[in-house]
């Protein structure tokens, strides 16, 4: 929630009386053609309506009252390596930013270069998830929306994210492993190929496809701004953008 301070009320105060003042000054030098007359009356309102607008911006302050604030949200997207989850996730947190929500963006690729020793086993994964998930609802409930993007194969972490976050928005890029793999950007999928890595979702570890997500992305057959508009549309239609 956005609260103004004193002193901006002050200087509020200030500025608005300064074209006000002229014009009440102005409007007495028309009508009675008195310069004297006019600059007294200026002043006079200069001081009575400082104050008053002051008092009556205090007290709109305190009173809630037609100012409503749209609640945070957890959006989780949640796909295969390449399956676009990153490149969607950040034109929509740009796309907030510039609308000057209040958002966090938390990413798979990044979290892990902060803690290189986090695993790909089930366990490894569900415990890295475990703590994104917290981090999440602790930013969500201080009133600032989360963007993450991790391939979070498992029912059970996305399952436990959505019971810790309030408003949480599951986007699932079901776009097929087949494309996925064609497109290779990091070259992952060849290693996972050639037995080089270990784990791999797709390839050599499950993905378990979610159950009912709030959102179905397939990118090979949208782009990315559609895909990016799908999001978008979502937070209007429930108004939380
Ligand atoms: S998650 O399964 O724990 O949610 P996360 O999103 O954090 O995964 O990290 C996935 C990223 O790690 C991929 O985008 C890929 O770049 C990299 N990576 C390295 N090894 C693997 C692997 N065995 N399985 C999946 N991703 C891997």
């Amino acid at each position: 929630m956005t609260y103004e301070n004193k002193m901006r009320s002050v200087i509020k105060a200030i500025s608005w009386r300064f074209f006000a003042t002229l014009q009440t000054a102005l409007i007495v030098w028309v009508i009675t053609g008195e310069i004297k007359l006019a600059v007294s009356a200026g002043v006079i309102d200069v001081i009575i309506k400082i104050i008053s607008y002051f008092i009556h911006e205090r007290v709109w302050n305190s009173v809630k009252y037609g100012r409503t604030d749209r609640p945070s949200f957890v959006l989780w997207f949640t796909g295969l390596s390449g399956a676009g989850k990153t490149t969607i996730a950040t034109e929509v947190y740009h796309e907030l930013q510039k609308e000057e929500y209040k958002v966090e963006y938390l990413d798979g690729d990044v979290i892990r270069s902060i803690f290189p020793q986090t695993g790909f086993t089930k366990e490894e994964r569900n415990r890295h998830l475990g703590r994104v998930s917290y981090l999440a609802s602790t930013l969500s409930k201080n009133g600032i929306s989360v963007i993450a993007a991790f391939i979070s194969p498992y029912k059970e972490s996305r399952k436990f994210a959505r019971s810790l976050c309030e408003n949480f928005i599951e986007v699932y890029l079901s776009t097929p492993v087949e494309e996925c793999e064609k497109r290779d950007v990091k070259g992952l999928y060849k290693k996972a190929r050639d037995g080089k890595i270990k784990h791999f979702t797709g390839i050599n570890d499950p993905y378990e496809e979610p159950e009912n997500p709030e959102i179905v992305i397939d990118t090979s057959s949208k782009n990315l701004f559609e895909s990016k508009k799908v999001v978008i549309d979502y937070l209007k239609q429930k108004e939380l953008i």
